[in-house]
């Protein structure tokens, strides 16, 4: 969980310190994945012509990116105003798996203390234990605690080795990385390559950003296939292939510029133009051109790469009036709500279309169970809709926590449907139960927020939520609109039964006024806030509620704990007098839901049991509800819609106030503490 940057610019001069401030913007952007240490590898000086290349400089630094930049600026044998026509810079923001936080294992990591070749990793090498052995054993010297060191080292060890120097870096990368297993998105630089890149994945995500001025040779770009083959005495095999190029720009003007990162927030401010590598595609770029390469023609994979044109805008990026990227996304809300919902719902005659699950419908609609299967906040929104899945497909519904679903080998059959739930569409667990179901022949369904990513390209169907990114590493506009998917999924499912058209019609009404609702909800931002002043200093909160709004403790609690490093947890009130009651005092602050569906008396009656242990609990209820205020310390009073949809306003008090506490405490609320936004290891 990681994050990877590169540039590379082909007769566009830059200076170095342009080149600096390339690479560490791309890696502001990707902080989000992980900050405990970050670093850069750029063309060195070289003593005798400073322009010709020879040497690799790395700058690494733990802590965040800003670290980085300033450990930069304070070396004081750089010079910045040294100009490339042609230059590739590689960056990197690290999420400790394997050696803690520290500038030496931080990324780049190299071959050697020449720094002949040097790679930046996203993902994780299982068998790098064996390949570090066999490394040891020929005399390379380990410097780090990482998995990634043994990869730099394997590629001088076959550039070493070759019989003739005649090797292509990107024939050099092909064979490290069938060498490798786990997962990867890599880009290497080599000094013996001056101006190439080469980049690969398999099972992490890697994109490609192509800036030009003229037009490109082509928008499918063509696979190469390795044709000879040949060996050399290393045990390991070497293959050569053709060096056919896919991509150039056309014209007389041939200046390129190629940004290389994990997703595309990090490219979008350069350019629109993008290409989505495969697992197992190596992308070469030599002398501006671009090449894709596999090693071996595959059933069911295409036989080219496109460039897509990216609709995402910059603005969506920018934190705009907000302090940070969580209070921006909070607010958000009303926007990205209705952008789920639009073009899918028709509210003139009440009907769904989830362009994604049409032709699956039927297929979905015979099956034996619906499994829905995700990690943290995705997971909350599962347990939020699954009352209604469940009353309106009439299916055994289960919910699944991604890891544990694995643990248990969970039985899965082909006449099972199973979905995938996740915003960034790279969560580790949730990916790898994905394979899992894929094996069983389950039809797999995934519900994501980033066009592009593993799930999403992964499963066979599903639903972009359509929220816009998410960089907060708090989850918040995403849950609603995944709740929102999942609704419009289950009317989808009943659209056919009479006897469920009048609550149907009720839930499009319902939705119709949510996004009004929701602004509604936002306003009560000030009372919000008072309420944090009030509980900032507390070291527990506990939060109680039940039926359609049980999810809404759980991510609440979530909220509060992750942000706030604050004990937290989300009760459902029917467990009260089965534990958790004996935690109520009169200094316990309690917060509880109560709503007036199916579970208000007994919600009331767990009020009741509160208030008889001394408790005052900050009471979310609805609107003009009198009955319960007498007994809170506090009343949200909330704006009323139906019972099924109550759960998307009410999180949003909670999602406040946990931003407003770990404010008050004075905590990075974008990047808490020991978390990442993707979580692409287990
Ligand atoms: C699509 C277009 C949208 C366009 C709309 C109307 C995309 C990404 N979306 O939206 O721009 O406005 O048609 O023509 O091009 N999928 C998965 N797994 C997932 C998510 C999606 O396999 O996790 C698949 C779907 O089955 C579908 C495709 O990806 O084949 C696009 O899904 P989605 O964006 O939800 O479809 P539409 O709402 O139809
Ligand atoms: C991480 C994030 O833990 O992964 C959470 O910090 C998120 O916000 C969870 O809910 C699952 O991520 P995703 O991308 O699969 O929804």
């Amino acid at each position: 969980m990681c994050g990877i940057f590169a540039y590379l610019n082909y007769l566009v001069p830059k200076q170095r310190k342009e080149i600096l401030e390339i690479l560490i913007k791309g890696l502001k952007r990707l902080e989000y994945r992980g900050y405990d240490s970050a670093g850069v590898a750029i063309d060195g000086d070289n003593e005798l012509d400073s322009t010709k290349v020879n040497t690799i400089r790395i700058i690494k630094k733990r802590g965040k990116v800003k670290a980085l930049d300033e450990e930069i600026y304070a070396q004081e044998d750089l010079n910045l105003d040294v100009e490339y026509d042609m230059h590739i810079g590689i960056a990197h923001t690290r999420w400790a798996t394997h050696g803690v936080p520290s500038a030496l294992n931080s990324h780049p990591q190299r071959s050697d203390e020449n720094n002949e070749f040097v790679v930046i990793h996203n993902g994780i090498v299982t068998n790098y234990k064996d390949i570090k052995k066999f490394l040891e054993s020929k005399n390379y010297e380990f410097e780090s605690e990482t998995d990634t060191e043994v990869i730099a080292k394997l590629i001088k060890y076959l550039y070493d080795t070759h019989e003739t120097k005649d090797v292509t870096f990107r024939e050099l990368v092909e064979d490290v990385v069938q060498q490798l297993e786990g997962a990867f998105a890599l880009v290497f630089k080599s000094v013996h390559f001056p101006g190439e890149a080469v980049a690969t994945r398999r099972g992490s995500p890697l994109l490609v950003g192509i800036a030009a001025k003229n037009k490109f040779s082509t928008d499918h770009i063509p696979i190469s296939y390795r044709d000879n083959r040949g060996h050399h005495d290393s045990g390991i095999t070497l293959e050569r292939s053709d060096s056919l190029v896919g991509f150039q720009v056309v014209g007389d003007n041939k200046e390129v510029e190629y940004y290389f990162a994990s997703d595309a927030s990090a490219i979008i401010e350069h350019t629109n133009r993008v290409i989505y590598l495969e697992d197992n595609d190596v992308a070469a770029v030599k002398d501006g051109g671009l090449s894709i390469h596999r090693i071996k023609r595959e059933t069911g994979v295409a036989q080219s790469r496109e460039v897509h044109t990216l609709k995402m805008e910059i603005q969506q990026l920018m934190k705009g009036n907000f302090s940070t990227f969580m209070q921006k996304e909070i607010f958000e809300q009303p926007e990205s709500v209705t952008n789920t919902m639009r073009g899918r719902l028709n509210f003139e005659n009440n009907t769904v279309l989830l362009g994604g699950l049409k032709d699956h419908l039927s297929e979905i609609r015979r099956c034996r169970r619906l499994l829905f299967i995700a990690c943290g906040t995705s997971f909350h929104s599962a347990v939020a809709t699954r009352q209604l899945m469940e009353e309106l497909t009439e299916l055994p519904v289960m919910v699944e926590l991604a890891s544990d679903f694995l643990d248990r080998k969970t039985p899965v059959f082909r006449d099972d449907v199973c979905f995938f739930i996740s915003q960034s569409g790279e969560t580790a667990d949730t990916l790898m139960a994905l394979r899992y179901c894929t094996e069983r022949g389950s039809l797999t369904v995934g519900i994501t927020n980033t066009v592009g990513s593993s799930i999403s390209r992964d499963t066979q169907c599903g639903v972009h939520i359509n929220a816009g990114p998410e960089i907060g590493v708090a989850s918040t506009k995403a849950y609603t609109s995944q709740f929102i998917a999942l609704v419009m999924f289950a009317l989808m499912m009943s659209e056919d039964r009479l006897s469920m058209q009048a609550r149907r019609t009720e839930i499009f009404n319902a939705l119709e006024r949510l996004p009004g609702l929701v602004k509604e909800v936002l306003k009560m931002d000030d009372e919000i806030h008072k309420l944090a002043q009030e509980l900032y200093q507390q070291k527990s909160i506990l939060i109680m509620g039940r039926g359609f709004n049980y999810s809404t403790c759980l991510e609440g609690a979530l909220k509060i704990k992750e942000l706030c490093y604050l004990h937290s947890e989300g009760i459902l009130a029917g467990e009260l007098k089965h534990g958790p009651l004996a935690l109520v005092d009169k200094t316990m602050p309690v917060i509880m839901i109560i709503m007036k569906d199916n579970t208000y008396l007994k919600c009331q009656n767990a009020l009741q049991q509160v208030v008889a242990r001394g408790g005052r609990p900050i009471l979310i209820c609805e609107k003009g509800d009198n009955e319960n205020q007498q007994y809170g310390s506090r009343v949200l009073e909330m704006p009323q819609n139906i019972d099924c949809l109550q759960g998307i306003l009410n999180v949003i008090p909670l999602q406040l106030l946990a931003f407003h506490i770990a404010v008050l405490r004075g905590y990075d609320v974008d990047c808490p503490r020991n978390l990442a936004k993707s979580v692409t290891v287990e």
